[in-house]
């Protein structure tokens, strides 16, 4: 792997590798990696965990690490991303983590630029470290991903993380739920209704109302969405004995899901975001050996 861009760039056997080695890192090893590199996050849309959990990786791995400030970069003048990843190619950056809102931003940098890109986020594309948290968090749960019921509940058309799951979760044997909206996916095949998948998901993983991508449009109130698609308190009393709640955040809470439960004893929300920082670990260190 030299890049990582989408789940599709990773085999099964890369995946579980991947994991294997994020559990190790959750479990104290420690980097592998020989020389000294130097890594940046360029996020151009915003973020919390993804690029505070990259921050914490590398650190982890004791690479440096430059910051980097979208909102007073040079990008505001009118300079283009691929003149922005030479001129840190240039000054001596081995990779990159990239947040974009352009869908398939990479494809303007690859096979033209040194440094490694890491795909944090592109538009309503791909969010592959997203799905792999996603994955050691099912695999610690449950030891196996074949025949596990997994329910994606949302905005499934403006979700990256719902269209690398998709991938990702198909090919490793479980069995995957679309619920949303009528107006939210043109892509897979859903149901409009969550009470006919609660009581048989091993996983229901509910998804962010991206308000910020639906042009001030919406058909429902958020009581409204709430009552009709959202993880209520109701609903989560109906869930299977072990089966266990996922978002990877940020949650709109009491509108994709009760805010009571955000915490209960089901939810992993928060432990997906533990897992981020060891599965990016993994990840850079995966492809920087590559490199070594
Ligand atoms: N899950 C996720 O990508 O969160 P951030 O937008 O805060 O990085």
């Amino acid at each position: 792997m030299k890049n990582l861009l989408s789940m599709k760039d990773l085999t099964v056997e890369e995946i579980m590798s991947i994991l294997k080695q994020a559990q190790l890192f959750r479990e104290g090893a420690s980097s592998q990696l020989k020389q000294d590199y130097t890594m940046a996050n360029l996020f151009f849309e915003p973020s919390t965990r993804t690029k505070m959990s990259f921050e914490m990786a590398e650190r982890k791995l004791h690479l440096n690490v430059l910051p980097f400030d979208a909102g007073f970069s040079s990008t505001l003048k009118g300079e283009t991303l691929y003149d922005t990843v030479k001129t840190l190619e240039s000054i001596g950056v081995d990779a990159l983590v990239i947040r974009h809102e352009q869908n398939d931003f990479f494809n303007d940098l690859i096979g033209k630029v040194k440094p490694v890109i890491i795909n944090g986020g592109d538009g309503t594309g791909n969010h592959p470290t997203q799905s792999l948290l996603d994955l050691l968090t099912i695999q610690q749960e449950f030891g196996t991903f074949k025949n596990k019921v997994i329910s994606i509940v949302g905005d499934i058309a403006h979700s990256r993380v719902a269209r690398s799951n998709a991938d990702a979760f198909s090919r490793l044997g479980a069995k995957v739920n679309f619920v949303c909206p009528p107006n939210c996916n043109a892509e897979f095949e859903a149901t409009y209704n969550i009470d006919e998948v609660i009581e048989s998901s091993d996983v229901m993983m509910m998804l962010r109302v991206q308000h910020e991508r639906h042009d001030g449009k919406s058909n429902f109130s958020k009581a409204e969405y709430h009552q009709q698609y959202g993880l209520t308190v109701e609903r989560e009393k109906r869930m299977k004995e072990n089966a266990i709640i996922m978002h990877p955040a940020p949650m709109n809470r009491d509108v994709e899901i009760a805010s009571e439960i955000v915490e209960c004893e089901r939810s992993r929300i928060f432990k997906q975001m533990e897992n981020g920082v060891f599965v990016r670990m993994a990840v850079i260190e995966m492809i920087l050996k590559g490199r070594e």
